[in-house]
């Protein structure tokens, strides 16, 4: 079973559990300077970006959520509003990829957004990430590439 777990210390520590043993620095979070891999300098990275963006009240800008499967963490999801937009994101560990639960997740912050009221529920990826595309045509998301980027939107209803 998915679930979404709301980001605190705890799950923080989980997350960086996860992308540490599953995932690329670079799917997951800014670059960092230095060599490749999970360095001291990326764990530290990961930890502040995620304490800034979503924990600090005084510079928050987005909810986060661990997902959990079977209650293990397999990677996060996001909800970042922009005016009465509200822009989604996810990653997954290599081996959580493929199985279904980024099209599980999507509909879980399709619906946090219509909840929160939101008149749109938007996305960006490259034109590569075929998963990523094919969960966003999912939805019903109308597609537009510009150069490698892809942007997605989707109309809710009031
Ligand atoms: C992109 C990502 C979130 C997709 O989640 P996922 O759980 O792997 O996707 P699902 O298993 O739910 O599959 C969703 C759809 O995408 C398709 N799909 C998934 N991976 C694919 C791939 N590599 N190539 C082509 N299609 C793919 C599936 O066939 C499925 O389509 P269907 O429902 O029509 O059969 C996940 O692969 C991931 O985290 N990738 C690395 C990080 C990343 O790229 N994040 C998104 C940045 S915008």
């Amino acid at each position: 079973m998915t679930s979404l777990t709301p980001l605190d210390e705890a799950a923080l520590a989980r997350l960086l559990e996860a992308a540490e043993a599953g995932a690329d620095p670079l799917e997951v979070m800014p670059p960092v300077d230095g060599p490749p891999g999970w360095t001291p300098a990326r764990r530290a990275a990961f930890l502040a970006f995620h304490r800034a963006r979503s924990l600090d009240p005084a510079t928050a800008v987005e909810r986060t959520w661990v997902i959990d499967t079977d209650g293990t963490a397999v990677g996060a999801a996001r909800l970042e509003p922009h005016g009465d937009a509200v822009e989604a994101g996810i990653w997954l560990t290599r081996a959580a990829r493929g199985r279904g639960i980024g099209r599980q997740v999507t509909a879980l912050l399709l619906a946090e957004a219509r909840a929160g009221g939101a008149a749109r529920f938007i996305a960006t990826t490259t034109a590569g990430n075929a998963g990523a595309r094919s969960l966003l045509a999912g939805i019903g998301a109308a597609l537009t590439a510009d150069g490698d980027e892809v942007s997605a939107v989707v109309p809710l209803e009031p």
